[in-house]
């Protein structure tokens, strides 16, 4: 499995041949300039929650590709209502698709619509692949709910958000991934804007006196699992 990190809390994700986008936010994103957005390749759109940040592109990506939107029942039925085809699922369900199974998760957050409309409860996801098992967590804050995952299953790697003001921060994180039982984590939702910006270094020297694993890679660069 490789994962590309496009900026903000978006990545596509490359599994048993299919590429999986999540959350796009490129058009809007001086920081992801790099990132050729009419070029990128689709057959599934992941989506955590309904902000501006998370949503921008996914109507234009699943335009060009045909790629089918998976998120929650209501961001999904925003996305049918626009002509795009789309997997509806809710938290705690999982659904067998051709590139491995997705589990929504619970999120600490909130979902709405750019327009004030109501956009389900946000989430995230656990992917399960015959190439390893990641969770990519969404917006959220550090929750007990993530003790649940590592009893369900072992992850190779695990997406969380470390910006802090809108989400956690790495030092939560950190704590997360104990929570999850996985050392190995790519950091995402930081430096977008004034409030998520955080030290790099002061974040990964965190981890490794935890002895974890914080990846903050470049736009536009992979991880593999
Ligand atoms: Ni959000
Ligand atoms: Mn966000």
């Amino acid at each position: 499995m490789n994962i590309t990190y496009l900026g903000h809390a978006g990545l596509s994700v490359e599994v048993a041949g299919k590429h999986l986008v999540v959350d796009p936010f490129i058009s809007g994103n001086p920081l992801a300039k790099s990132v050729d957005l009419a070029s990128l390749k689709a057959d599934y759109i992941l989506v955590t929650h309904a902000h501006q940040d998370h949503i921008l592109d996914v109507e234009a990506i699943a335009k060009r590709t045909g790629a089918k939107v998976i998120s929650n029942f209501e961001i999904v039925t925003y996305f049918e209502n626009r002509g795009i085809v789309g997997h509806p699922m809710n938290h705690g369900g999982s659904w067998q698709f051709d590139f491995g199974t997705l589990t929504y998760t619970n999120a600490i957050h909130s979902s709405s619509f750019p327009d004030g409309s109501y956009g389900g409860q946000p989430g995230g996801f656990i992917l399960e692949s015959a190439e390893g098992t990641i969770y990519i967590a969404g917006d959220t804050a550090l929750t007990f709910d993530m003790k649940l995952i590592p009893l369900k299953c072992k992850l190779n790697l695990a997406v969380l958000p470390v910006g802090d003001n809108f989400t956690m921060g790495y030092k939560s994180a950190c704590m997360a991934a104990d929570f999850l039982a996985c050392n190995r984590i790519l950091g995402y939702h930081y430096d977008t804007f004034g409030y998520i910006e955080i030290n790099h270094q002061e974040a990964i020297e965190y981890f490794k006196a935890h002895y974890k694993e914080l990846n903050l890679i470049k736009i536009g660069e992979s991880i593999n699992v």
